[in-house]
């Protein structure tokens, strides 16, 4: 058994997660951090095979594996989960207003069903406060800021809110996420009705325009659409021009769970989510292709859940619940795991293993007519 898993069995378990979560994060930046053994981690952990490189919408990932929102809410440890190994890290949620988020506990661990839930409601310092974060000099980890509305602005408000946190976040990001798709919001993910969304990113567009900011802008969507819907989104993205999809954030649905407590509020994220954020991936990528570059997250745990979303057409891939049920090295075995996985399948790169998966199943329901011998 690994030490973090023994760690994780009889130290960690017994915390609060968020403040499990919160401690394992402080130790991470002391540890992590350039004063330290920061260029040690550094140097040991990040991926250094150049197979794994990913560019998407301007900028180049070392590896496909980032971070997903929720985990470094306020950017105050992204320079050191990126030196543990992520190709990139996703802050925030971020709202205009600095807000305390939902009554606490708010986040549960159910370690038979290797998931987690949470109902945290976006607790963050605010735009500004992050924004001093991101604002520092040099950079070596891509960041994308993930934005949401603040609590205390209503429904019909949304807009000038997100426009709001745009304003000031928006600028210092590598890519931009407009997150739509919490439930613990109330109303939040009405937003990913087409009409709205429209309105939506034309304020958020319009406002990085007014700033002079060439931001890519991504949606993050829900993984309890229906089918129509997410054809209704991935047919918006592309009327668009959006910069990306990422889907899914966390389920609303209780299946999956096993003996674990069904009733506790929030979105369900970690292995009971795997199918469908894999399902709602293959949807988006037969109605977008490689038109528009998908980030898959949810559910993902090894290399093999990599490939296998890669295979399927994303571009990037994230994790939050894998990574805290498997620790600092993680993102290293996933790495190593990938450039292991090219090696046996004889690709050069991960751009050409993506939508493979898609391509081999259209050539066995469609094969190519046979050479003709004459
Ligand atoms: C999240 N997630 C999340 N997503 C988001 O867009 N904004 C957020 O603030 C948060 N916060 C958050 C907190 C906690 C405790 C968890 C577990 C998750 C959702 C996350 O980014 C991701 O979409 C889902 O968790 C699914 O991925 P995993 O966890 O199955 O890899």
């Amino acid at each position: 058994m690994r030490l973090y898993e023994l760690l994780f069995r009889h130290v960690i378990a017994r915390f609060d997660a968020e403040r499990a979560h919160g401690l394992g994060l402080a130790l991470l930046r002391v540890l992590a951090h350039p004063l330290t053994l920061g260029r040690l981690v550094g140097a040991v952990l990040r991926p250094r095979d150049p197979r794994l490189a990913v560019e998407a919408f301007g900028r180049r990932f070392p590896s496909p594996l980032g971070v997903a929102a929720g985990l470094d809410k306020a950017a105050r440890t992204y320079e050191q989960l990126g030196r543990l190994g992520f190709g990139f890290v996703e802050v925030g949620t971020v709202t205009f207003h600095a807000q305390e988020g939902n009554p606490k506990p708010r986040v549960w661990r159910l370690v038979g069903a290797r998931a987690i839930v949470n109902a945290m409601g976006f607790p963050n310092p605010g735009a500004a406060d992050t924004a001093r974060r991101l604002r520092r000099a040099r950079r070596d980890t891509v960041v994308g800021v993930n934005i949401g509305k603040s609590r205390v602005v209503e429904l019909e408000d949304a807009v000038a809110d997100y426009a709001s946190a745009t304003a000031v976040v928006g600028p210092l990001a590598d890519f931009l996420v407009l997150n739509v798709s919490s439930p613990n919001t109330p109303g939040l993910r009405d937003l990913q009705d087409v009409t709205h969304l429209a309105t939506l990113l034309d304020g958020v567009r319009g406002k990085l325009r007014e700033l002079g900011a060439a931001v890519p802008v991504l949606l993050k969507i829900a993984p309890d659409l229906s089918d129509e819907q997410i054809d209704a989104v991935a047919d918006f993205a592309l009327a668009q021009g959006l910069d990306g999809l990422i889907a899914t954030n966390t389920t609303i649905a209780r299946d999956g769970l096993g003996a674990e407590p069904a009733e506790l509020p929030g979105g369900v994220s970690g292995a009971p989510l795997k199918a469908r954020s894999l399902e709602v991936l293959q949807r988006l990528h037969d109605r977008v292709g490689e038109r528009i570059p998908l980030i898959s997250v949810g559910g993902v745990e090894s290399a093999d859940d990599v490939w296998e979303r890669i295979a399927a057409g994303a571009t990037l891939v994230q994790a939050y619940t894998g990574f805290v049920y498997g620790g600092p090295l993680w993102p290293r075995r996933i790495n190593r795991g990938l450039s292991e996985r090219l090696d046996a399948s004889g690709a050069g790169s991960l751009a050409e293993v993506r939508g493979s998966a898609r391509r081999d199943l259209d050539s066995r329901q469609c094969p190519a007519p046979e050479a003709s011998s004459t």
